[in-house]
């Protein structure tokens, strides 16, 4: 059947295809703060003499915070077809001018959509008739699954409650299961960078003087780390891998996809370096977006005060953890997090702060105090539910001395293992959580 002559008119395709498209995948035009289009995005591209830039339009940026993913649309009609003339200018022009990962161009026989670096389309999808847009609508949201990121904060208002534990054993958990993971230190103590590999223990270790260990600490002057991914992560030509370091965990992965690697933090980390920047607590849930497709977790590791670099992690943060001692005073520090994460819950329709539950940490399960607590944490926070806990175990901060994840310490110790079982155990019931959630949401 042959397609009406309206398909010709590029402004018709954008409209009832590209449009229509978008808000049947469920990406309206504008979601609080978290879903925009950006018609006509402009990108500059040099020019030929040399002389400075020419600003170029392209259809469609479209930002998608809640799965942590932005692309670019070219729009073409059924008369100016995709071709490879199109192709060159979306991945050789724009992508690679706008510093943005993926692109689509569709017309209405057919949708394809680049990364930027590949030759080959990573997905492609024939449109059989494009007045029917919902197997259209399906294809773009599966895809869209399939980059996204999930982004989840350890995070509570008090201090050596397990919090950095629970980010570096995730984030090992999370990668033997195939998961490329991302580590983002928001802590100045920097014990997750420490712990991970990234921060020169090793290093301070071994150094024999004052003198030495202050000369490491002063490399990482240097280094362009956590605060300054911040603060440079709105530049044009950004490349977030200059910031991020590869763990020493991946040692002891097997080669499986899976690895964790870290955004590291130091003493660098002060937040008065976010005061001068505009929205600079939401500088971290920005500059995330631009490895849309690298990683398929981030855990964000937090510290235990309110600053605006904790801000940054609530902001980016879909997921939140709440590990708690039980212990009574333990249990009331559990309202702060639920309280000052109530207002981007709302503000975000729930796209941002959700908590995942409360994880009991070194427990020990003898006492009778640690069943009343749980009992008063569960009469308390009734629809927060209480994840797998993790039990008091000196092999967790033997662990953390050797800087190995105590799964890998378990394989040496059997007596580790029990431990060791209840932080997988943790890490899958999380993500069954977040899986439930997500299919209740209809992605
Ligand atoms: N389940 C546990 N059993 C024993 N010690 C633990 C356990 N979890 C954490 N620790 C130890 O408690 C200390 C504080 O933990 P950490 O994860 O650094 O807390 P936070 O990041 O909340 O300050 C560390 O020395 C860590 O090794
Ligand atoms: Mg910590």
């Amino acid at each position: 059947m042959p397609l009406s002559s309206q398909w010709d008119i590029e402004a018709y395709v954008s409209v009832h295809l590209v449009q229509e498209m978008l808000i049947k995948a469920g990406i309206p035009k504008r979601l609080g703060g978290m879903i925009c289009w950006h018609p006509e995005f402009r990108i500059k591209v040099p020019k030929i003499d040399g002389t400075g830039f020419t600003e170029k339009k392209v259809d469609f940026l479209i930002e998608d915070h809640t799965r942590h993913v932005s692309f670019l649309i070219e729009v073409k009609s059924a008369k100016q077809r995709i071709n490879d003339e199109a192709r060159f200018q979306l991945v050789e022009k724009y992508l690679y001018r706008s510093n943005i990962k993926f692109g689509v161009l569709i017309d209405p026989f057919s949708i394809e959509i680049y990364e930027y670096g590949q030759s080959k389309p990573k997905a492609r999808f024939e449109i059989e008739d494009p007045n029917h847009i919902e197997p259209l609508a399906t294809f773009l949201k599966t895809f869209l699954e399939t980059v996204k990121m999930r982004t989840i904060a350890i995070h509570t208002s008090k201090g050596g409650v397990g919090k950095t534990t629970l980010t570096i054993n995730m984030a090992y958990e999370l990668a033997k299961q195939g998961n490329k993971v991302l580590v983002v230190d928001l802590d100045d103590q920097a014990n997750a960078s420490l712990s991970l590999g990234v921060n020169k223990a090793d290093e301070i270790d071994a150094a024999s003087s004052l003198e030495e260990v202050e000369r490491i600490l002063d490399s990482f002057e240097e280094r362009q780390e956590l605060v300054e991914f911040l603060l440079e992560c709105v530049e044009k030509d950004f490349d977030y891998r200059k910031y991020i370091h590869s763990s020493s965990f991946n040692t002891y992965l097997e080669n499986r996809d899976g690895k964790v690697d870290v955004l590291p933090g130091s003493y660098k980390t002060k937040s008065h370096s976010l005061e001068e920047v505009a929205s600079g607590e939401k500088r971290l849930d920005k500059g995330l977006l631009k490895l849309a497709g690298e990683y398929d977790y981030c855990l964000i590791d937090t510290p235990p005060t309110y600053n605006r670099i904790t801000w940054n992690g609530i902001f980016a943060a879909q997921y939140i953890v709440i590990p708690s001692q039980m212990e009574y005073l333990s249990v009331y520090g559990i309202r702060n997090p639920i309280r000052k994460t109530r207002e981007v819950r709302e503000d975000t329709g729930e796209a941002r702060g959700i908590i995942l539950g409360i994880v009991p940490m070194m427990t020990d399960n003898t006492t009778k105090i640690v069943k009343t607590i749980l009992a008063l944490v569960e009469k308390n926070f009734p629809n927060i539910p209480l994840l797998t806990k993790v039990e008091r175990a000196t092999d967790i901060r033997e662990a953390s001395y050797q800087r190995v994840p105590i799964s890998v310490r378990a394989e040496h110790t059997s007596k580790a293992g029990g431990v060791a079982k209840q932080l997988a155990d943790l890490t899958r019931d999380i993500v069954e959580r977040i899986d439930s959630l997500e299919s209740e949401k209809g992605v």
